[in-house]
């Protein structure tokens, strides 16, 4: 597959670029509905870029050994579910070292109050003890604002689309990584496309399966409340039948007063692609537990092949490196073209000129 060249008119095809932390032995549920999914759809209309951010996964502590097999285990599950080398850029973030190199520039950009306010570094410093957290997860967002834009479309004249599809709890970063290439643009001229978030409506936040109210999660659900893509099918089963509900028996939608079976209605309708009201009457009077061993039944299905596909990758150790070769070098010559326009836009003297 041949890059766009920067004059060429496919500078305006719409772009897309979204990434994932290795940071579990599988990625979960929430992430693959509120955001792998819509990256295989995006593959159809939109020229795609998926990186896996290993430089975000050591903002906390972490185990070299775990971390390099991690990294492995998620390019897997990627190509399990979906992205197609030949079609998308999949790559890991410390293969592209451009990355590192715009989080700086724009990092001289971000107020320090600015970065304080981000919610996300809020509640992981807040849970770690303000002493632990480091400067690295201060400057998280700063570094994924530098995912995005390293591979904004070139502004010009017409429409240029750029989307980052991510989870709800994503909107926040995604706002800073607009205002960081507005205010980048203002400065030293045009040079990126502010991107928009591109967040599913019915599963933007999937809940802890325990825990309804809270987002389910690698670091803060307990392993009752997350269903892993990889996890074997019984104990997956398993799961979703204790999955919490309410004293009721009412297979009803309402967030107020029965997140638990309102979540597992989400997840119903987002896999079979049946609204949720046509559920309801499907379940009218059965009780919860017909309602979650047909769920049951829906993720397995759904997550089943998508477990042996990954384990068949995982066999062919050289073959995914080679893949994940491949997608750095493609990303690679994009974010060099963008850091070379950002270095000459910020006053870079160029080398050897
Ligand atoms: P991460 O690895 O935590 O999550 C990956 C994606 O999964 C979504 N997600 C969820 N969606 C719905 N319900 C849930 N319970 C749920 N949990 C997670 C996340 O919103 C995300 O889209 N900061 C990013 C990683 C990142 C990134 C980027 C994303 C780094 N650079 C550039 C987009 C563009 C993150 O924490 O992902």
């Amino acid at each position: 597959m041949s890059l766009p060249s920067s004059t060429s008119s496919a500078a305006t095809t719409p772009r897309v670029l979204s990434g994932i932390q290795p940071t579990a032995d599988s990625f979960h549920l929430g992430n693959y509905l509120g955001a792998v999914r819509q990256w295989v759809a995006l593959q159809e209309t939109h020229e795609t870029f998926y990186c896996i951010v290993d430089l975000h996964a050591i903002t906390v502590e972490h185990d070299p050994a775990l971390l390099r097999g991690r990294t492995k285990v998620a390019a897997a599950q990627l190509l399990a579910m979906g992205v197609d080398p030949e079609r998308s850029t999949l790559f890991v973030q410390s293969h592209v070292p451009e990355h590192a190199e715009l989080a700086w520039v724009l990092g001289c950009l971000t107020g320090f109050g600015e970065a304080g306010r981000m919610t996300q570094f809020k509640d992981k410093s807040a849970k770690q003890g303000a002493a632990a957290a480091t400067v690295g997860l201060f400057t998280y967002p700063i570094l994924q604002a530098a995912d995005i834009l390293l591979y904004s479309p070139e502004p010009g004249p017409g429409e240029r689309v750029f989307h980052v599809p991510v989870g709800e709890d994503q909107r926040q970063h995604l706002e800073l990584t607009r205002t960081l290439a507005q205010r980048f643009n203002h400065r030293f001229g045009d040079t990126f496309v502010a991107p928009e978030a591109y967040i599913p409506e019915g599963a933007a936040k999937i809940t802890d399966l325990q825990e309804p109210t809270a987002k389910m999660s690698k670091s803060a659900s307990s392993p009752q409340g997350i269903v892993d893509v990889l996890e074997e099918p019984g104990p997956m089963r398993k799961k979703i039948m204790r999955a919490v509900t309410d004293t009721g028996s009412e297979v009803r939608y309402d967030e107020e007063n029965k997140a638990g079976v309102t979540n597992l209605l989400r997840v119903f309708s987002a896999l079979s692609g049946t609204p949720i009201p046509d559920l309801e009457k499907r379940y009218e009077g059965t009780g919860y537990g017909q309602f979650k061993k047909d769920l049951a039944e829906a993720v397995l299905d759904t997550f089943t092949p998508i477990r042996e596909r990954a384990l068949a990758l995982l066999d062919d150790e050289k073959q995914l490196d080679l893949t994940l070769a491949r997608g750095a070098e493609r990303a690679g010559e994009v974010a060099a073209r963008t850091m070379e326009l950002v270095r000459d836009r910020v006053g870079f003297v160029g080398r050897g000129r």
